[in-house]
């Protein structure tokens, strides 16, 4: 279906929980989100009608998101009730990569074809202090798992972080001489306002071309500029949000775990569907997509967004 200024929407972003057991200072408070009670989540069986409604509309993309999707219990069932959804060509998912060591051949398995792998750091010590566990090598292994598990792309999404990870921009791209990994570098958005990140935190995408003078670009159709090394095995992405939105190609909606779904990442509207029949979700869609905002507004470290939400409790 097309919204009101013709964008295609074609790609669906569920996040099917809004907990997570790693607390990223820029993305949630120490103490967590107030966990939501049971009646308040989407039942499996309605996140499963709501992805079957949005693929009537001419949703075909489907990424699973959380919080952290591998803490849900029924994660793989619901995965294997998507992907067998006629009209679903691609189902992925984004995680913390820290539970891949035990999931990753069962989500392969389940029909989850593609993995992006946050990590924001490569060096143990950092990475406790990001993301106030101590989980780093669980989230390495999760990479070789999901690496070893033969899905059809594996990716590494590492939010770029002035004076905290700018230094490793180098090492980070390295990655993708060894391993046929894909790595993005993706500006910070000021979604939640946190104590421990301050404007120094928010740079533009060029320091990592400054940073990377011998990258080849190629031709892209996402939201990433994409990049390589000569002989390289995988590429670089690079996603602008701040410095270079893309609003004017965005093609996708997101639902949150209770029921929320949201035409932009960046505004406070919502449409519920908790509770709805398959029917009435997919009227619901219909009005998000009619009334999806054109464009984001202002948005910097001064004017953060207006999303109402933690980003644990959206999903990217
Ligand atoms: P691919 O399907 O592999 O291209 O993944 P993706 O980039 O769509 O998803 P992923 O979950 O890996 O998200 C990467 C980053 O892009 C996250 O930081 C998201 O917050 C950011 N991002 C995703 N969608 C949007 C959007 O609509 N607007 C903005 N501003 N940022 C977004
Ligand atoms: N700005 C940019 N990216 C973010 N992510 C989480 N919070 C932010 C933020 N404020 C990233 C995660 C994950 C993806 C879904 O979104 O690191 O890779
Ligand atoms: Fe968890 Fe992702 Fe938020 Fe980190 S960014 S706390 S991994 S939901």
């Amino acid at each position: 279906m097309n919204d009101s200024i013709g964008r295609k929407i074609t790609y669906l972003r569920l996040s099917v929980t809004d907990l997570c057991n790693l607390r990223c200072r820029y993305c949630m408070p120490e103490k967590g989100v107030c966990p939501k009670s049971h009646d308040e989540i989407l039942t499996e069986e309605e996140m499963v009608s709501a992805v079957r409604a949005a693929v009537g509309l001419g949703v075909t993309k489907v990424r699973i998101t959380g919080g952290e999707p591998l803490v849900k219990k029924n994660i793989l069932s619901l995965c294997e009730r998507i992907a067998s959804i006629d009209g679903v060509s691609d189902l992925a998912l984004t995680t913390n990569g820290t539970l891949l060591p035990k999931m990753a051949e069962d989500l392969k398995s389940a029909g989850v074809n593609r993995v992006n792998i946050s990590l924001d750091t490569l060096k143990p010590q950092k990475y406790t202090y990001i993301t106030r566990r101590s989980s780093f090598e669980e989230a390495i292994d999760g990479i070789t798992a999901a690496l070893n598990a033969g899905f059809k792309k594996v990716k590494i999404n590492t939010v770029l972080i002035g004076g905290f990870n700018d230094d490793e921009i180098p090492d980070f791209a390295k990655l993708t001489m060894a391993s046929p990994i894909d790595l993005r570098f993706i500006e910070l958005m000021p979604v939640y306002q946190s104590p421990d990140i301050g404007p120094e935190a928010y740079l533009p995408a060029s320091k990592i071309l400054e940073a990377l003078p011998d990258l080849k670009e190629e031709p892209s159709d996402g939201v990433a500029r994409l990049f390589s090394f000569e002989g390289a095995q995988g590429k670089i992405g690079i996603i602008s949000p701040m410095t270079n939105d893309f609003c004017a190609s965005c093609n996708r909606i997101r639902i949150t775990a209770d029921g929320k779904i949201k035409p932009c990442l960046h505004s406070p509207a919502e449409y519920s569907i908790k509770g709805l029949s398959e029917a009435e979700m997919k009227a619901q869609i219909i009005k998000a997509i009619n009334e999806k905002p054109d464009r984001r507004g202002e948005l910097n470290c001064l004017n953060p967004s207006n999303s109402g939400r933690y980003m644990n409790q959206i999903g990217g």
